[in-house]
């Protein structure tokens, strides 16, 4: 496989939301994108994969080319903080915030040259108390062929959910005992047949009772909803097909979806209406954009924070980075 196909697609990862009424945006005006800045490029080769917020507003981000977590004021960005570099991984994947200043993550083995390593995945934990950090694992998925999104399931405590790509399901995971169970196994989570990769759910947020996701390769967006331990209550709904989507933040609005290898945003309502509001395919803007998150604090609330590998199309790699669109 080409190397610079696959990491264009390597970083693929969705997460998930729930939400108790969704209002459909029907014939609210399109977001636009004020302004965008750079908050910070690493090295050449580097690929950034997901980005979790702190409540300070600090942004967390997961790298695939290196199995390390990054720290970075986006108001101060001059010196991102390596928090931790995970020895005897390749990769970190999704992160989400389980309880508050408390983080989770997927690790695990995955690069261009042994593929995505059944076997080697496992969730760890990210506490942050005042200055100190403290890292565990909170358990291994060894049944797990591919961890990439992750969220958190709002509606019971100290517990994620996280989604194989490979596997096409969705674990939880209680932080606490480590216990962990497949919650939600569909064919719409299945890698499409002939995929590049096998990669099939990617990202998944939990927004007011609904899980919703992306499938990379057989480009869908959709959403589930589902009972307070996860599970899946009803239909499995596709809002749209044909936009490739790697991770995302959903509002109880609208979907704000890493469009890699597209090099785009796009802003998909919640009844399939979409529109590209930030790259294009020749692009550099957010080259091979990975995932979204919203900013935190009264001054970033509005701020798309986005990562990307830095792979636009197979003559022009750049170092992956995170920028922030102004919407
Ligand atoms: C990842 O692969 C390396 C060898 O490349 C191995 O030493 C390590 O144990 C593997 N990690 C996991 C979590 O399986
Ligand atoms: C992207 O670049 C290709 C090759 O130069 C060109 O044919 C195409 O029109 C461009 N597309 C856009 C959206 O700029
Ligand atoms: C590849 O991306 C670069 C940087 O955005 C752009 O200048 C170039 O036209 C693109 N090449 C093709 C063949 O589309
Ligand atoms: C990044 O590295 C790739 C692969 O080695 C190279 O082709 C590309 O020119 C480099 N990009 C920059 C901006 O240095």
């Amino acid at each position: 496989m080409h190397s610079s196909f696959f990491f264009s697609f390597s970083a693929l990862v969705a997460s998930v939301a729930t939400g108790a009424v969704i209002n459909p945006r029907y014939g609210s005006p399109w977001t636009t994108v004020k302004d965008h800045r750079l908050i910070h490029q690493f090295p050449n080769g580097t690929t950034v994969e997901n980005i979790a917020v702190r409540s300070n507003g600090n942004l967390l981000v997961t790298l695939t080319s290196s199995p390390e977590l990054y720290e970075i004021d986006p108001f101060n960005p001059k010196s991102p903080k390596l928090i931790h570099h995970f020895t005897g991984n390749l990769a970190l994947l999704g992160i989400t915030e389980v309880s508050p200043d408390v983080f989770t993550l997927n690790a695990g083995n995955f690069s261009a040259e042994i593929g995505l390593s059944p076997g080697s995945w496992a969730v760890w934990q990210v506490a942050f108390h005042n200055e100190q950090t403290k890292i565990s694992k909170v358990t291994d998925i060894p049944e797990a062929q591919f961890l990439n999104g992750m969220t958190t399931l709002e509606s019971t405590p100290n517990t994620i959910l996280t989604a194989d790509s490979a596997g096409g399901v969705v674990y939880s995971v209680n932080t606490h005992t480590g216990e962990y169970k497949v919650v939600l196994e569909n064919d719409v989570f299945k890698p499409a047949p002939g995929a590049p990769l096998p990669i099939g759910v990617n990202g998944i947020h939990y927004l007011d009772g609904y899980v919703y996701y992306t499938n990379s390769f057989d480009p869908l967006f959709g959403r589930v909803p589902v009972s307070k331990s996860g599970c899946a209550v009803g239909d499995y709904k596709t809002i749209l097909t044909g936009v490739f989507g790697d991770d995302f933040a959903v509002t109880p609005q609208a979907a704000y979806v890493a469009g890699n290898p597209a090099n785009v945003i796009t802003e998909i309502k919640l009844d399939g209406e979409n529109k590209v509001i930030a790259g294009n395919i020749n692009s550099s803007l957010v080259a091979g954009a990975t995932s979204v998150h919203f900013g935190r604090t009264i001054r970033d609330k509005h701020v798309l924070y986005v990562t990307t590998t830095g792979t636009v199309n197979a003559t022009f790699v750049e170092g992956g980075k995170i920028v922030a669109l102004d919407i």
